[in-house]
């Protein structure tokens, strides 16, 4: 089958990596200007030129960016089959859309208001009682376009760094961790929900996620299972859906979704049986989905910033190298290592191994180091 992607980063190329040995080809369509695909064909369309184009090369349109035009999607559905449909993809791109849904599905989510003026923002803060955190409502990703403001006079400044129209303002949540939940569904319903990974971020971006997340009760993982699916059902969503939640004493907090493959699912390429890349092309493509058992215990490390020493990492008998073929730039997501063990005391000494060889990487430190 033809697989069109929109969008032309480090996601569209591991989805036709893992696409090609099931006998798929690529047609990427790129609206940045700056596709890092790498492989396949692009089609770079900066000013909205070339999409019957790119529609005529290809079967079936998926997305791995979600912060295009839902119009654009709609353009595109009316003449190819896409997955996740489009409301999935218009909902998960708007912050206040999503929670909105979450507390329709009752799914605990914070406190939160919407603001459109610093003055709206000032107010939110003292109904919701700092610390809050101020978003913009669309756009946001790796923490950008994003506040904390520990006290209301905080709104002014807020705002203007912000700089974006609308803003959602949540109560700041006093979590022990973060963890997500990744899940597939099929084309005709069929699902299959990754074990829950937690994740460690550094300056808003995603650094470390350890799967299966040690410790989680049998509760927690069973309302997150039930969360996930609610959604994927609501939204009769087809392909790779994340769910991103806060752990706390009184139980989980929903914080946002993807409708595509997520970086906190980057462990399943070599830490269980089917990667997160695979089953999403299974499912656009009405395939079966692949059996989503861990291969042991994974972490995954994220390549921030710069490359380090990929001949030392290569030289670690452990460590599964993915570099994105991208310019090396402060804060740029540029690869990640997967690394999968036997236990978690071995998975521990295996990280903090590895991540010397990264420049700027921060200490290993999450649940399992600070028990
Ligand atoms: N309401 C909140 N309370 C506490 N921390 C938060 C809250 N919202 C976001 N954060 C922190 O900021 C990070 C990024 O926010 P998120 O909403 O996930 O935006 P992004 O789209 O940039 O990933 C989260 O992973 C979490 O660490
Ligand atoms: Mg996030």
């Amino acid at each position: 089958m033809r697989i069109g992607v929109l969008g032309a980063g480090q996601l569209g190329r591991m989805l036709a990596l893992s696409g090609y040995p099931l006998a798929n080809q690529f047609v990427f369509y790129d609206l940045s200007g700056s596709p890092s695909v790498g492989l396949g064909e692009v089609i770079v369309d900066r000013n909205n030129e070339y999409l019957d184009d790119f529609l005529s090369r290809v079967d079936r349109v998926t997305y791995e960016f979600e912060h295009l035009p839902v119009d654009v999607a709609e353009r595109i559905a009316a003449e190819k089959p896409v997955h996740p449909s489009p409301r999935s993809l218009r909902i998960c791109q708007n912050r206040e859309a999503e929670k909105t849904l979450f507390g329709d599905l009752g799914i605990p989510t914070p406190q939160w208001r919407i603001a459109e003026s610093p003055e709206a923002l000032q107010q939110a803060a003292e109904e919701l009682s700092c610390p809050v955190v101020a978003k913009s409502n669309t756009e946001g990703y790796d923490g950008k376009g994003q506040a904390v403001l520990k006290s209301p006079e905080d709104a002014k400044a807020a705002w203007s760094s912000i700089g974006h129209p609308k803003l959602i303002v949540e109560k700041f949540v006093d979590f022990s961790r973060e963890i997500s939940v990744i899940a597939a569904r099929g084309e005709d319903g069929e699902l299959a929900v990754y074990p829950m990974a937690e994740n460690v971020h550094s300056e808003g971006i995603l650094r470390y996620s350890i799967a299966p997340a040690p410790g989680l009760s049998a509760d927690i993982r069973e309302d997150a299972e039930r969360y996930i699916k609610l959604l994927l059902n609501e939204l009769g969503h087809v392909g790779i859906l994340a769910l991103e939640l806060f752990e706390t004493a009184d139980g989980l907090v929903a914080n946002e979704m993807a409708p595509r493959v997520h970086n906190s699912g980057h462990w399943t390429m070599e830490g269980a049986e089917t990667s997160q890349f695979e089953n999403h092309i299974r499912a656009v493509t009405g395939m079966p989905l692949g059996d989503v058992t861990p291969r042991g215990v994974s972490c995954m490390i994220n390549i921030i910033g710069s490359n380090g020493s990929s001949a030392d990492i290569l030289k670690l008998p452990y460590a599964h190298l993915h570099l994105y073929d991208k310019q090396e730039r402060p804060g740029r997501k540029l690869g990640h290592i997967n690394i999968v063990a036997d236990s978690y005391e071995e998975l521990i000494w295996r990280v903090r191994n590895c991540a010397s060889f990264l420049p700027n990487c921060p200490e290993f430190d999450c649940s399992l180091t600070s028990a």
